[in-house]
């Protein structure tokens, strides 16, 4: 075949700044790193933890403390309140594995902040100069409670009794999942409440606000499915045993699956068949599912235009897209040709993917700004895509 008409089928899908795929880095910081020591495992009514303090579960495998994310690009600074997972015992650095926030969706600009836990039982975190975040407030004053965090990453305020002995659970941060899931974390709904459990990605690899896929727990097909907004894009296929259809059996053969199915909830949960190994499914920017050694669950970033393949589902096509068309992707820079910016911050890479594909017009695309928000597409012909430096696949 003509190689120029493989070239004019083939969107480019231009990629400026490599380091995107890496894992969550250095911008992030904590205080403590230049020091000051944890405060053990839990925090008592009455206590605060403010931004140069964090509490370590008792095993050392995970911490709780506020971070602060520094945008080079933009000079600002967001804290959050955040569960990372503890690259050994004894070492905070580097705090690089993000498996909970407390106020994802509500950065706190003000690095004056602080966790307490009052004397009835309210969990929030205190800002200067703006409202307080509340985590959790009992209906009723609630004495004898403590806010502990878990060897499992779960941090969780109890009830106990005068004897120590938990009375009961009042909150869980299992409950509120982020991009990551661990073991004993549950997707699914609790019918009760309404309250449903699922991940959501980020919305860059470096900024933590939710992002536009999710994955979830669909009970009536006994599946696991991703999806960008609402729309399925990726099914696991229906759990068998220990095994699901599009779900390497490699993958599965790691992890025992309890599934929850009663009037009060319909939930997912998967542990290690080895209890002694650590590990966590991770749902990326782009759709992939992947757990700790970087081996692929799911793979719905290849799940747009024709491709059905691996469980990614038939999704309604634009006339002008057709069978073989994929994006390719590209590292360096197009010198030529008719681009178009959308200025929207809240636009992450998946949604400039979807955008340049529905739109007929569009042979290329990559983020606007800096920070790897907002979207620059090219409308020009394919005669000005061969500038690209070098070809690779996303990893
Ligand atoms: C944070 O709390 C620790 C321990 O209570 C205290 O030593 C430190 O001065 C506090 N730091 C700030 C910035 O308030
Ligand atoms: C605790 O609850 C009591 C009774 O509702 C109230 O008077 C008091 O102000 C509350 N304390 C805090 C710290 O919110
Ligand atoms: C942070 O808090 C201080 C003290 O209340 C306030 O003066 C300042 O405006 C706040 N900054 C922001 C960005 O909210
Ligand atoms: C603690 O107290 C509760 C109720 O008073 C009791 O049921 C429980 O057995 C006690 N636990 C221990 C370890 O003593
Ligand atoms: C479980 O994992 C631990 C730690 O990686 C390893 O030492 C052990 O051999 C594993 N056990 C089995 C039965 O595979
Ligand atoms: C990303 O950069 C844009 C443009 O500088 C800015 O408006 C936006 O707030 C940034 N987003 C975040 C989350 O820092």
């Amino acid at each position: 075949m003509d190689t120029n008409v493989v070239q004019f089928f083939k969107l480019v899908f231009l990629l400026f700044f490599p380091c995107m795929w890496t894992p969550h880095d250095a911008q992030w910081v904590h205080v403590s790193s230049t020091g000051i020591s944890s405060a053990g495992d839990s925090i008592n009514p009455g206590d605060t933890l403010n931004s140069s303090t964090y509490i370590v579960s008792e095993k050392g495998t995970f911490a709780l403390g506020f971070f602060h994310r520094i945008d080079s690009t933009t000079t600002t600074t967001e804290t959050y309140l955040a569960i990372s997972e503890m690259a050994e015992a004894d070492q905070i650095l580097p705090f690089n594995l993000f498996v909970w926030f407390g106020s994802r969706d509500r950065p706190i600009v003000n690095n004056s902040v602080m966790l307490t836990l009052d004397n009835n039982g309210t969990l929030k975190i205190v800002q200067k100069g703006g409202d307080p975040i509340v985590l959790y407030s009992p209906p009723q004053p609630t004495k004898n409670t403590v806010a502990t965090l878990l060897d499992s990453g779960n941090f969780i305020l109890k009830e106990v009794q005068s004897n120590g002995s938990i009375k009961r659970v009042l909150w869980q941060s299992f409950d509120y999942p982020a991009d990551t899931l661990l073991p004993g974390m549950k997707l699914g709904v609790r019918h009760k409440t309404g309250q449903t459990w699922s991940l959501t990605s980020w919305l860059t690899d470096e900024i933590p606000v939710p992002g536009p896929l999710a994955l979830e727990w669909d009970p009536k097909g006994y599946q696991l499915i991703i999806k960008q907004y609402g729309v399925i894009y990726w099914t696991s296929g229906v759990l068998r045993g220990k095994t699901f259809k599009n779900i390497s059996p490699e993958v599965t053969s790691m992890y025992d699956f309890i599934i929850v199915s009663n009037e009060d909830e319909d939930s997912f949960t998967y542990v290690n068949s080895n209890q002694s190994q650590r590990s966590e499914w991770l749902l990326t920017t782009m759709g992939q599912l992947k757990d700790l050694k970087g081996q692929d669950i799911a793979r719905a970033d290849y799940c747009y235009g024709y491709n059905t393949n691996g469980g990614c589902q038939r999704l309604k096509q634009p006339v002008c897209r057709h069978h073989g068309d994929i994006f390719d992707l590209r590292t360096g820079f197009l010198v030529a040709g008719d681009f178009s910016a959308n200025y929207d911050s809240s636009l992450g890479i998946s949604d400039c993917r979807a955008i340049c594909w529905n739109n007929c017009g569009c042979v290329a695309f990559t983020s606007w700004f800096p920070n790897d928000t907002g979207c620059r597409f090219w409308t020009d012909g394919p005669q000005a895509l061969g500038v690209a430096t070098s070809s690779s696949r996303p990893s």
